[in-house]
């Protein structure tokens, strides 16, 4: 099966001669390419390609000059290490980053930054639900009216909203909404969008250029895909909304540490090889699943059968490694993971290790069977094989 959807860029062989080096790696290459080299500095003969992590507090100042006579005062606002972190996910995203000690600082820095009381937030109703749940017992009591939308609709007018959150795909069920036509009738009642792009990343989607104001996301999960950081950032082209969110920030301290953004960024340079995998995983696990008449309701959005496929053809660069299905019940969920040597019984996703949760078990509003698999990059063969016969021992 094609996992690559139809707009996905790759390498363009229209491109003129390659930049001079140094130049903006984002400009006339292929995904590897940009994912390679994004946020590295200029090569200087004798250093590091990707220097290592500045662990610092205070850094020395300049006695007459103070703070404004270097770039770095202390390491709250100022760490060099983030800040390649953040040209790299800029670079690839298509705007300034930010990068935040998790996803929920990531989201809930870009939603109190933005939002005052009397304002209206559009929600979905199917995404990650710790947003939800933020909202409700964060935002409502300071003024804020929290309405909740499913992702694939339908939306009703946005007149009066001040901020539309879409998650696309949708964490856990994957479905996907239309981001340039809901960003186009958001800006025309007045409203922000900002896009949750998690599961898809920045080389699966550019939010931005859909039409999006912000695009946030965790990196926890596939940008970074080693399961050993927690990690945010939120990236804009606007600077009245990047500057309010910094000052937040930098007041709120939830920046992740100098370790944590060099692994971080370490990582992020094998995205393209990893999503390949993931995506190829995913297709042939959908398909093996979806021939089963014991496995119900599998999605993925890669699936010509699948209610997202049209509109995620056509706004994805490529399909994501996540899978969702339901086995029917709890008990046989925990058959099936007990049978499986591959797929790991973990929450998160992105991954190089497949894994898979059933996600009632953490509270979140999806029947007792339900499971969310995360596509490592193991070979496909290997994983379809392990996870036909843990399914085969793992019967009603
Ligand atoms: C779609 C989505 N957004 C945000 C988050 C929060 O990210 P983190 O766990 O890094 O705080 C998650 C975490 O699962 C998520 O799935």
């Amino acid at each position: 099966m094609n996992s690559t959807p139809s707009a996905h860029a790759s390498s363009d062989p229209t491109a003129g001669p390659p930049p001079a080096r140094n130049a903006d790696a984002s400009v006339g290459y292929g995904d590897g390419t940009r994912a390679v080299r994004a946020g590295l500095p200029p090569a200087v003969p004798g250093a590091p390609f990707l220097p290592g992590p500045v662990f610092a507090a205070p850094y020395h100042l300049d006695p007459d000059a103070g703070p404004a006579g270097a770039d770095n005062g202390y390491g709250r606002p100022d760490n060099p290490t983030r800040r390649l972190l953040e040209a790299a996910i800029g670079e690839l995203e298509g705007g300034a980053a930010l990068a935040f000690a998790s996803g929920q600082a990531a989201v809930t820095g870009v939603l109190l930054s933005i939002l005052r009381p009397g304002d209206t937030l559009v929600l979905p109703s199917d995404g990650y639900y710790p947003v939800r749940g933020f909202a409700t017992a964060a935002l409502e009591p300071l003024g804020v009216t929290v309405s909740f939308v499913p992702t694939r609709g339908p939306h009703p007018s946005f007149e009066g909203v001040r901020l539309v959150l879409l998650e696309t795909p949708a964490n856990p069920g994957l479905d996907v909404c239309d981001v340039a036509a809901l960003a186009e009738q958001a800006h025309a009642a007045g409203a922000l969008v900002a896009v949750d792009n998690t599961t898809a990343t920045p080389l699966g989607q550019r939010p931005l250029d859909l039409g999006a104001d912000i695009s946030l996301a965790s990196g926890t999960k596939a940008l970074t895909g080693h399961s050993d950081l927690l990690l945010g950032y939120a990236v804009t082209r606007t600077p009245a909304i990047l500057e309010p969110l910094r000052a937040w920030r930098n007041t709120t301290g939830s920046v992740p540490g100098p370790f944590d953004a060099w692994l971080a960024h370490r990582s992020l340079m094998t995205l393209d090889l990893r999503l390949s995998r993931q995506s190829t995983n995913a297709a042939a696990v959908a398909s093996a699943l979806a021939a089963r008449d014991d496995v119900h309701n599998v999605r993925w959005p890669g699936r010509p059968e699948d209610p997202s496929h049209a509109v995620a053809s056509r706004q994805m660069r490529r399909f994501p490694g996540v899978v969702s299905f339901d086995l029917g019940s709890a008990e046989r969920v925990a058959r099936f993971l007990k049978a499986s040597t591959l797929v790991a019984a973990a929450t998160s996703f992105g991954g190089i290790h497949t894994s898979a949760d059933r996600r009632a078990q953490w509270g979140d509003d999806t029947s007792p069977g339900f499971l969310r698999l995360s596509c490592g990059i193991e070979d496909p063969e290997d994983l379809v094989a392990d996870i036909t016969t843990a399914l085969d021992s793992a019967t009603i």
